[in-house]
């Protein structure tokens, strides 16, 4: 039996040993109950019981764990090979078991671990089952669609520790722009500027899972938000950004994934 309330609750008072103060641990709350809302709803959407939608939401509840961490230490959240957060968070969680706190029963802990530990993965390991498979795939969705919507609701100094008018000079990395372009998700070794991280987010649209995570996007027409916030100031990459928004909003319209 999960129980989401006391797993909140403890969840809750994990988060306020940290400076909620601090814009950064306050994104990562925010974003956290973000993506819980988001995991219950595609979960529900793909109509999965009322225990399986209760696991989707706590590893939501528990998947950016490490950052917490990450951020008092690094005073970042960029992963380097020092620190990747879904590996650090699947350390916090299992090896001290801390895990037993926010659940009791131990059955449904490979099913997190494994979650947790892909959801920030290029892709998803070979070798899951069933269900380690299907709650990976919940979780990365629901975390790009909230992660998505942070990138146009956010300041630029919380989301970069830069100002707009540095980020609004830059250009696109070539590798970055092509990779867009032939519908490949950029990988983070390659982003160079902050408009490679930029570019980065609008290509999270093809690595989606489910069509439920592609239509929130549509609706709420995440892309162009993402895209018109910045006002770039070269005109070579003022044009591949109109590109890149053109050719993401083609690719939305005809994507055809698991309903
Ligand atoms: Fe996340």
């Amino acid at each position: 039996m999960i129980d989401l309330v006391k797993a909140e609750k403890v969840f809750k008072s994990y988060v306020e040993k940290y400076n909620t103060e601090d814009d950064k641990i306050e994104l990562k709350i925010k974003h956290t109950y973000g993506v819980v809302s988001m995991s219950g709803f595609i979960a529900t959407k793909l109509g999965l019981d009322e225990e399986n939608i209760k696991l989707a939401k706590l590893i939501a509840l528990l998947h950016d764990i490490g950052r917490f961490e990450q951020a008092k230490k690094y005073d970042c959240f960029i992963d380097s090979k020092e620190i990747d957060h879904a590996e650090y968070g699947v350390e916090i969680l299992f090896e001290n078991n801390l895990i037993r706190t926010f659940i009791k029963d131990k059955k449904y802990d490979n099913i997190i671990l494994k979650a947790i530990k892909n959801h920030n993965k290029y892709e998803i390991e070979e070798g899951l089952s069933d269900e380690e498979l299907l709650h990976s795939k919940i979780i990365r969705d629901a975390d790009k669609t909230d992660n998505l919507r942070i990138k146009y609701t956010e300041e630029f100094e919380t989301l970069f520790d830069a100002k707009e008018e540095e980020i609004e000079n830059e250009k696109i990395s070539d590798k970055v722009y092509e990779d867009f372009m032939n519908h490949k998700q950029i990988r983070c070794e390659d982003r160079v500027t902050h408009l490679d991280f930029w570019v980065c987010f609008a290509g999270w649209i093809y690595d989606f899972n489910f069509d439920i995570g592609i239509q929130y996007i549509k609706d709420n027409e995440c892309i162009d938000k993402l895209i018109d916030r910045i006002d770039y100031k070269d005109p070579d990459t003022k044009k591949k950004m109109k590109e890149i928004k053109k050719h993401a909003k083609k690719y939305l319209n005809k994507v055809k994934l698991q309903k």
